[in-house]
């Protein structure tokens, strides 16, 4: 019987999550990250005033959470390595313990036939690195490099699937834009500066990767389709724009190894290019990625700009652009971010035809919501809107590989509820609701529609 969406039997099933979202960084013996930082010295910018301290305690509870991955037909999972646990203080001495907890969770998801891709870097800069100026700072790229080498030789020889960073951007948007990441500066040469550095040090775990190791390395972008609000020029040039700032200044130099000869215009002609240091371009064009992880929440709209930015306020990307409401979008009231499924199809599309159809996967997509125990039946949370979200973008998904798009899976964000960020646990994401109060874990319905799912390739309508 074939169902009406059946996806290769190859898929990747599975979801994703981070390790300072997890873990719990006070579980064990780590170094500190400039979450522990910014949340000891700024409580009230996180939500309810939750911290980073114990999150979903993860470090103590991974087999739980592995079986709960098998028991809803996981094939892969992707987590992150906490640079600041594995090296407290980022250089020098590798914690054993660190190695001991990663080596369980690898070998623990590989006995349950779970494949882990593994990422090093998910926004959780050590704080020693950022005191000395983060990416501002050449020397934090060399202290990744090896940070990532001694990862590549600890876990290497089960790991295959590798990953630089999750989402470079949003550190840039975060920390140095928009306020919403310790060091929360507010300077968009810093920006630029900051973004070019990631690239750098991106390039150079590719080529370490690549002379030592025989698995796939790449890296997770949010990209983010920019929507012009119509056809009229100034609304194209607008989206254009943002395409350039916030999708194409990490995809092309990743996938096609240079920067868009509009984005090196743009910048230019504002005085705001990056410092170069001689043998960067070479290093960026020779080391390009095996694998595209695409995590894609929501679309972004834009217009051509009603007012002239204000010359007293700071130059910010948001000069060449307004954000554009269109009229009867679908949102998700909760995280108040757009719903557009059709989004995932435009991005493969994109790839198929302008970045010579790379291997990739959706690495995140999901619907963060708000006091979810109200849709509590039973003992379980019917969180058929999420089954409604996953399904609609399957659906686009699979219209993308039967036009042949090289996608290989799908992983949402994410397994069980977990800390996110300044929002702490204000919106749930999960297969798995946990009760912050007991870590109790309850399947949600979602996670038995996606065992079905994962099951047998796929689903009906
Ligand atoms: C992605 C991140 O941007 O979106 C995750 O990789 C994050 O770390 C997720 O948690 C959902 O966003 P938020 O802000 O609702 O947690």
């Amino acid at each position: 019987m074939t169902l009406d969406f059946q996806f290769p039997k190859d898929f990747w099933w599975g979801s994703a999550a981070s390790a300072t979202q997890t873990e719990g960084s006070a579980n064990g013996k780590k170094g500190k990250d400039i979450w522990d930082h910014w949340y000891k010295t700024e409580p009230n910018r996180f939500f309810d005033g939750v911290g980073p301290d114990l999150t979903s305690d993860f470090f103590n509870r991974y087999q739980e959470d592995i079986r709960n991955m098998k028991a809803i037909g996981h094939n892969s999972f992707r987590l992150s390595i906490s640079w600041s646990r594995l090296i407290p203080g980022g250089v020098g001495e590798v914690n054993s313990e660190a190695v001991t907890f990663y080596n369980q969770v690898i070998d623990e998801l590989l006995a349950n036939d779970i494949e882990p891709f593994v990422n090093l870097f998910h926004f959780d800069m050590p704080l020693e690195l950022q005191t000395i100026g983060g990416w501002e700072n050449r020397e934090v790229i060399d202290a990744y490099t090896n940070y990532a080498k001694i990862a590549f030789k600890l876990f290497g020889d089960r790991v295959k699937k590798w990953f630089t960073f999750n989402e470079p951007i949003v550190p840039v948007e975060g920390g140095y834009l928009y306020d919403f990441h310790y060091p929360n500066i507010i300077n968009f040469r810093k920006a630029i500066q900051v973004a070019y550095h990631t690239m750098v040090a991106h390039a150079k775990v590719v080529k370490a990767y690549h002379e030592d190791q025989d698995g796939k390395i790449g890296i997770i972008l949010n990209l983010t389709p920019s929507y012009p609000r119509s056809q009229h020029p100034a609304d194209l040039k607008a989206s254009h724009i943002c395409d350039l700032l916030f999708n194409r200044s990490f995809l092309d130099p990743a996938v096609k190894g240079e920067y868009p000869e509009d984005l090196i215009k743009l910048l230019g002609e504002h005085d705001h290019l990056p410092i170069i240091e001689s043998g960067d371009l070479e290093l960026i064009k020779a080391n390009k990625i095996d694998l595209l992880g695409i995590n894609y929440y929501q679309p972004r709209r834009v217009k051509a700009k009603d007012n002239l930015p204000n010359p007293n306020s700071p130059f910010m990307p948001d000069w060449f652009f307004d954000n554009y409401e269109m009229p009867g979008r679908k949102m998700n009231p909760y995280r108040g971010w757009e719903i557009y499924e059709k989004g995932i199809y435009d991005i493969m599309i994109n790839l198929k035809e302008n970045y010579d159809n790379i291997e990739s996967f959706i690495s995140e997509n999901g619907m963060g919501v708000q006091d979810e125990e109200r849709f509590l039946k039973n003992g379980r949370i019917e969180d058929d809107y999420r089954i409604d979200f996953i399904k609609g973008h399957l659906k686009w998904l699979h219209k993308a590989i039967e036009e042949n798009c090289n996608v290989r899976g799908y992983h949402l964000w994410t397994f069980m509820d977990n800390w996110s960020w300044m929002n702490a646990y204000k919106n749930r994401y999960g297969f798995y609701s946990v009760n912050i109060e007991t870590q109790e874990r309850t399947a949600k319905k979602s996670a038995s529609w996606f065992a079905e799912v994962a099951k047998q390739h796929g689903f009906n309508d």
